[in-house]
């Protein structure tokens, strides 16, 4: 008897044991799946890995599976800032970009009578007569101050549904690219500066006498500057000036204003030097290299070249439609290795999987 109910004991022992081990395995397992655990060395592998990929690398190259697990990894480490890494991008870009002092034409640091030159021939210029000058801006709105948190939005479909307006519009600024549409649940509603693209006027005919579709279009925005390219090349120039003449005298507390060439220039050499070559970099990477001069922190979202997300499913080209870019024009996946490399790097912070 006394025997028997020893073996009853056991045996109840080991099921108590075993049922509280399978407990506790699935506690663990949905905390790691709820609160992302990734082990510290397996997060400073990761970070050494891609802090020193080499700025020309294309990642046609890699096994595209592996990329996206280990992203996905890397994207559950705790975001790293390196203070040191930051304030030597700043002072980098800073000596041979400037965009503190020189992003665009304004009062500052433009004279009334001044020829622009243009960013891509130093045959041609711009005369900038009073008029012109009496709508430029009077300064930047980083003027004499750094910007906190800045967000910059590009227009990935990795950005649908990801619920990530809440956190996009906490941001002190934010910038987005060729006037996309705003949404508060995925991209957020805030907007300091966004681009607009030269070929985007030439929807908007007879401006003259017909500024309302235009102006519509740009009010989405409130108050926030609208950046063009009008410099690069002539044939952009009248489209841009005359939207800007429209404009000016209705809006006049939403700026438009123009890169300018010098600063277009210095970066695109400044990257080549680093072996992005025979790129033109795209707007979104520019404006990226304008954050990391002028912002504390810079967050960025919908920046993924690629056509499935993390977890290998479709994606549409950008988050308001499903649109191919013109092939060739830009080298986004080279220019996406470099963000993961600052990412990694601890100088900005990628935003790659939906918002809490
Ligand atoms: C990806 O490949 C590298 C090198 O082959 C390997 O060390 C790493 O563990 C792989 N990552 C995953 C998530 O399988
Ligand atoms: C931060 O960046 C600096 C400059 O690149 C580097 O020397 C340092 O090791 C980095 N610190 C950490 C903790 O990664
Ligand atoms: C940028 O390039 C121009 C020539 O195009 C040069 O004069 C200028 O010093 C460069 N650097 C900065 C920081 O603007
Ligand atoms: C940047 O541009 C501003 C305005 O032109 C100028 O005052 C400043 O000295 C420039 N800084 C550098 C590092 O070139
Ligand atoms: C600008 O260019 C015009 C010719 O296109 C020239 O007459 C004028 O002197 C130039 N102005 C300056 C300030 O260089
Ligand atoms: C987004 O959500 C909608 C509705 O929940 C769903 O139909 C759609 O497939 C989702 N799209 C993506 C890209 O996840
Ligand atoms: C915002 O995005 C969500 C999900 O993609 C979509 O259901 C909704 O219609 C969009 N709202 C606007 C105003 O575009």
């Amino acid at each position: 008897m006394d025997r028997f109910m020893k073996r009853i004991f056991a045996l109840l022992a080991v099921i108590v044991l075993i049922f509280t081990i399978a407990v506790f395995y699935d506690k663990i397992n949905t905390t790691t799946r709820e609160i992302h655990v990734i082990p510290p060395v397996y997060c400073m592998q990761l970070r050494h890995k891609f802090a020193n990929i080499a700025s020309a690398t294309n990642p046609a190259q890699f096994d595209f599976k592996n990329f996206t697990e280990d992203l996905s990894a890397l994207m559950r480490c705790p975001p790293m800032s390196n203070i040191t890494q930051k304030e030597l991008n700043r002072a980098r870009l800073r000596a041979c970009c400037n965009a503190t002092g020189i992003l665009y034409y304004n009062k500052q640091n433009t004279a009334a009578n001044q020829n622009i030159t243009y960013e891509t021939s130093s045959k041609q210029s711009y005369h900038i007569n009073k008029d012109f000058y009496n709508m430029l801006p009077e300064d930047f709105p980083w003027s004499g101050r750094t910007l906190s948190n800045c967000a910059v939005v590009g227009s990935g479909g990795i950005l649908k549904n990801s619920s990530c307006g809440r956190e996009i519009d906490t941001a002190d600024f934010v910038i987005r690219f060729n006037m996309a549409p705003v949404n508060d649940s995925d991209v957020g509603l805030k907007t300091d500066l966004v681009t607009m693209n030269p070929s985007q006027l030439l929807g908007y005919k007879n401006l003259k006498s017909n500024p309302g579709p235009l102006v519509e279009r740009v009010s989405v925005y409130g108050n926030s500057i609208l950046i063009i390219s009008a410099f690069n090349y002539a044939a952009n120039t009248r489209l841009s000036v005359n939207a800007f003449k429209v404009l000016h005298p209705i809006r006049p507390q939403q700026h438009m204003v123009f890169f300018s060439s010098s600063y277009m220039k210095n970066l695109s050499g400044f990257w080549k030097r680093q072996g992005l070559k025979g790129v033109h970099l795209s707007s979104g990477f520019r404006l990226i290299n304008v954050a990391l001069e002028v912002c504390d922190h810079v967050h960025v979202y919908g920046f993924w070249p690629f056509d499935t997300n993390l977890e290998q499913q479709k994606l549409t080209h950008h988050y308001f439609d499903n649109v191919g870019p013109k092939r060739g024009v830009h080298a986004m996946p080279k220019e996406f290795l470099n963000l993961l490399k600052l990412h990694s790097q601890g100088a900005l912070t990628l935003h790659l999987q939906p918002c809490l």
